[in-house]
């Protein structure tokens, strides 16, 4: 089938473009390359337009043709996000108003990419999709902006899933988002210590990117039309373990550096993850040591 891939040159939307080839679909890749790399997409057999998510006409013109809407495209990076409240508003929410507008128009499923970074700091682990939703930096409040949308555009009989991924990992992350294991990964291949910032209790459900990839592809192709679900593995590492684990696989003889704590940086993350098994039907295949040796070097 024909689908729509916004932000088909990043990150997730990249792993999404590879398994819809995989699977004998036609993706379609829409991407203003602000963060995402041509290289990533002119080395695979599909359609591309540089196109900026804000250019609704441009947008409609591309879309109408579709037959589902994968979007991904989005200003990731949580720190800038302070400082760039409105850029990011006018991406994040803005955009993808264009794209649930015109979803309703030529009568498209959408599926998005949300973010546990709606929950903020939760009162409960692990988070359960009826938690309360408290973002803690302006990042993530566009990602609840865009469930208000989603939520008015559902009333509305337009079918919209929101995924909302936990940490993704893999090959190709920029950093920019809560990259983590990217950021420890650089450290480690320049054979420094890796940095942790405060006091490495910090909890997260890391979860693969070729896993997060499939999900989307599950929510597309299943009968349901609409709701949020979690896409984590329920599991908890914290960034202490993270680091053992990671120097261990470099083999170098290093102990983490301590920093000061970052600014908007939530305590503990972990997914509940029975509503995604239940009704999406969908699990996470690759545990953290394994996904971590595929793309380590
Ligand atoms: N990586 C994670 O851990 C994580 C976690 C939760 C949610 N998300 C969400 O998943 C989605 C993908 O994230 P990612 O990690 O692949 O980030 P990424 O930065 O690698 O990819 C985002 C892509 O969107 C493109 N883009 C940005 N602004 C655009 C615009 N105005 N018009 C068109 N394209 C534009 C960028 O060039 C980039 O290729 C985002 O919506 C992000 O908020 C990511």
């Amino acid at each position: 089938m024909k689908f729509i891939v916004t932000g088909g040159a990043g990150f997730i939307g990249n792993n999404i473009v590879r398994q819809l080839l995989k699977q004998n679909h036609t993706p379609i890749v829409i991407d203003n390359l602000y963060r995402g790399k041509i290289e990533s997409i002119s080395s695979l057999d599909v359609e591309f337009h540089k196109v900026d998510i804000q250019d609704f006409d441009q947008l409609r013109n591309i879309l109408k043709n579709s037959e589902g809407i994968f979007h991904e495209a989005a200003l990731t990076d949580v720190q800038e996000s302070f400082t760039k409240q409105q850029e990011y508003n006018d991406v994040n929410v803005k955009g993808t108003e264009n794209i649930f507008k015109i979803a309703k128009e030529f009568d498209l499923k959408v599926v998005y990419a949300s973010s546990s970074s709606v929950y903020g700091n939760p009162k409960k682990i692990p988070i359960t999709e009826n938690s309360e939703r408290n973002p803690i930096n302006p990042y993530g409040k566009t990602k609840l902006d865009d469930e208000f949308l989603a939520e008015k555009y559902s009333k509305d009989n337009v079918s919209i899933i929101g995924l909302r991924y936990f940490n993704v990992y893999g090959e190709g992350q920029t950093g920019s988002y809560a990259g983590v294991i990217t950021k420890f990964l650089n450290r480690l291949k320049e054979k420094k210590s890796p940095i942790i910032f405060g006091t490495g209790t910090q909890i997260r459900d890391f979860i693969f990117v070729e896993d997060v990839a499939l999900a989307n592809i599950v929510a597309m192709q299943s009968n349901i039309k609409n709701g949020f679900f979690n896409i984590g593995t329920g599991i908890t590492t914290s960034i202490q373990q993270l680091a053992k684990i990671m120097i261990e696989i470099s083999g170098l003889k290093l102990e983490p550096q301590y920093e000061k704590a970052l600014n908007g940086d939530v305590q503990s993350s972990q997914a509940d993850m029975s509503l995604t098994e239940s009704i999406l039907k969908w699990k996470y295949s690759m545990e953290l040591k394994n996904g971590l040796a595929k793309f380590f070097i």
